[in-house]
């Protein structure tokens, strides 16, 4: 796609989707440049635990639509290294792309140790705190990305936790075993 058509494409989907950009703002957080990469989103007050931070919204899209999508983002991060996922999966039929400009929480980083997880309730996605979260905190969350291509994904959260590399906590034991395994 072109930049003209990409543009095209937002225009397009501001139009469509106005509604959700009410949706998508939030009291508790902004955009910041980010310590961890790129912009990232910071909390701009005290934040108690399980509270919903920010609504993740974005095009619904079937799955259809998604592959094609999640190739042509493929085929992006092949030219540019730009790896960016925005696609979320919301049940065997729908996704969710949150690659829309109105949706700030697509700006949020991961981190091997988040203090946020995304909550799919009903037709919407979610970011619920983990935990107490200070003023100025910068927001993350699991990405969950596959094991597979983990070499393409190094993780610069900067936690004490940091495995490395972005991936699923659930397979974290698989990951220490290969990495274990390099020479
Ligand atoms: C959805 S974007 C998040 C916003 C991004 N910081 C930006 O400015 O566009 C996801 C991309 O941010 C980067 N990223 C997010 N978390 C990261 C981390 N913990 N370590 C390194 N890069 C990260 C990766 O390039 C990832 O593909
Ligand atoms: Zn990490």
């Amino acid at each position: 796609m072109t930049d003209d058509q990409e543009l095209e494409r937002e225009a397009k989907l501001v139009r469509k989707f106005k509604k959700y950009f009410k949706r998508s703002q939030s009291d508790l957080c902004e955009v910041r440049g980010s310590i961890i990469h790129g912009r990232g989103v910071y909390a701009t007050q005290d934040i108690a635990p399980e509270v919903e931070v920010i609504e993740y919204v974005g095009e619904p899209i079937n799955k259809e639509t998604s592959e094609d999508r999640a190739w042509d983002q493929y085929a992006k991060s092949e030219e540019n290294g730009d790896a960016a996922v925005y696609i979320f999966t919301l049940d065997d039929k729908w996704d969710i792309d949150g690659n829309v400009p109105w949706n700030i929480a697509r700006l949020i980083n991961h981190s091997c140790d988040p203090n946020c997880e995304a909550w799919t309730i009903g037709q919407q996605i979610f970011i619920h705190s983990l935990r107490d979260i200070k003023e100025g905190e910068e927001l993350t969350f699991d990405y969950g990305f596959d094991i597979e291509c983990y070499e393409d994904h190094p993780c610069l959260c900067g936690s004490d936790h940091c495995i490395g590399y972005i991936v699923s906590q659930e397979q974290w034991p698989e990951l220490r075993a290969k990495l274990a395994a390099k020479p």
